[in-house]
């Protein structure tokens, strides 16, 4: 049966009578106050009370977990805040009947069952001695004889039958780290000639927009519209001048998320050794994925995702606000300071026939290749 002592150890070494006859403990007789047996009991069922109660807080907290399952859209129920109020209260609820049910049970085990030492110590060295050492484990045993851990059936049962539910739920919470990404994290709306529109509007891109740029840098998002939209990825938009302004665009947030980019003009003569480099499966260098000077990052952040939006025009550097990492525009987005481990990714871009900003096709390295003396980097 779970919980119960073996044979050997099931002797009471405190009862009510064996107390004040003398005592067996870890500590002397005349420094310990046993409660008498009577009192003894009642404790335990008192606790043993708290330990079902806590039991059920426990299950209840499971059970409240899955009482709001995602949608068959994989939306969570709980991204209505109704429904999340709900959850949140059963789930803080539970998870307090349970907590505190094992602690009241413990308070209660502590002092009706439990006998109670008054204990002084000299200040000794710390190292404890050989004899000492070698006395721990009949010590340890003792004490927990004596604590009423292994005389009390009832008591351990409930109180290992109260903590499961509650060992348990770190385990299910893992659920919520899922479902896994698989590919997801690989796609891009950057197909090759999908154009770039200004972020937060519908305004394609020209080259010569970056040169009347203050600060010579431009937020982007690929063009695409999704099923039911205006158009089907790609150029989208319409024919001539009156496509420079697209009719509406249609990316999830989180498509957002991951494709906005950075358009920076650098004039040509700054790039520095790193864009002669090639990034790992490509064959050409980096400077081809550039038009005109102008140069195009992922505006994410390498460090924690925050959006790398600062830009020093003069040095070329680009700042994430959020700790400070920074890179450097004008050699592959380098890092050159903060906690970012690895530059932002490239976008390779070219213009299009209309002469619109656009994600242009690169050429893949052929296997067992290498472009002349460039290094190669991650992309
Ligand atoms: S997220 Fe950019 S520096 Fe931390």
């Amino acid at each position: 049966m779970l919980g119960t002592p073996s044979a050997e150890t099931g002797e009471s070494v405190v009862s009510g009578a064996s107390v004040e006859a003398g005592h067996e403990g870890p500590y002397p007789a005349s420094e310990t106050h046993a409660h008498p047996e009577e009192v003894q009991r009642r404790g335990e069922r008192i606790a043993s009370l708290w330990f079902v109660i806590a039991f059920l807080g426990g299950v209840g907290f499971l059970v409240s977990y899955y009482l709001f399952p995602p949608s068959a859209q994989d939306v969570p129920a709980i991204a209505d805040p109704r429904i999340g109020q709900y959850s949140n209260m059963l789930l803080g609820g539970t998870l307090a009947v349970a907590l505190f049910g094992i602690g009241a049970g413990m308070t209660v085990w502590a002092r009706r069952v439990m006998p109670h030492y008054e204990v002084s110590s000299p200040y000794d060295d710390l190292p404890s001695s050989e004899k000492e050492k070698g006395s721990f484990g009949d010590f340890f045993m003792k004490s927990a004889d004596e604590s009423g851990f292994t005389r009390r059936p009832l008591m351990r049962r409930t109180l290992i039958a109260a903590m499961l539910p509650l060992g348990l739920a770190p385990i299910v919470l893992l659920r919520d780290t899922g479902p896994l990404p698989g590919d997801k994290l690989r796609d891009t709306p950057w197909a090759e000639g999908v154009r770039m529109v200004v972020e937060g509007t519908d305004r394609f891109i020209r080259a010569e927009d970056l040169e009347s740029e203050p600060n010579g840098m431009i937020t982007a998002l690929p063009y695409v519209v999704h099923e039911g939209g205006h158009g089907e990825g790609g150029h989208g938009g319409g024919e001539g001048e009156s496509a420079r302004y697209a009719e509406g665009y249609h990316l999830s947030l989180n498509d957002k998320a991951k494709s906005v980019i950075l358009l920076i003009k650098i004039p040509e003569g700054d790039y520095k050794s790193g864009m002669t480099e090639t990034v790992e499966g490509q064959d050409e260098p980096r400077i081809n994925w550039t038009h005109n000077g102008i140069v195009a990052y992922s505006k994410i952040c390498t460090h924690v995702g925050c959006p790398a939006a600062l830009y020093e025009r003069t040095t070329h550097r680009i700042l994430c606000p959020c700790h400070q990492s920074t890179f450097d525009a004008a050699n592959a987005a380098e890092v050159v300071f903060g906690p970012a481990h690895r530059p932002l990714p490239q976008l390779p871009i070219g213009v299009d026939d209309e002469g619109y900003l656009s994600r242009r096709a690169t050429s893949p390295s052929r296997p067992g290749r290498r472009s002349g003396t460039t290094r190669r980097t991650s992309r």
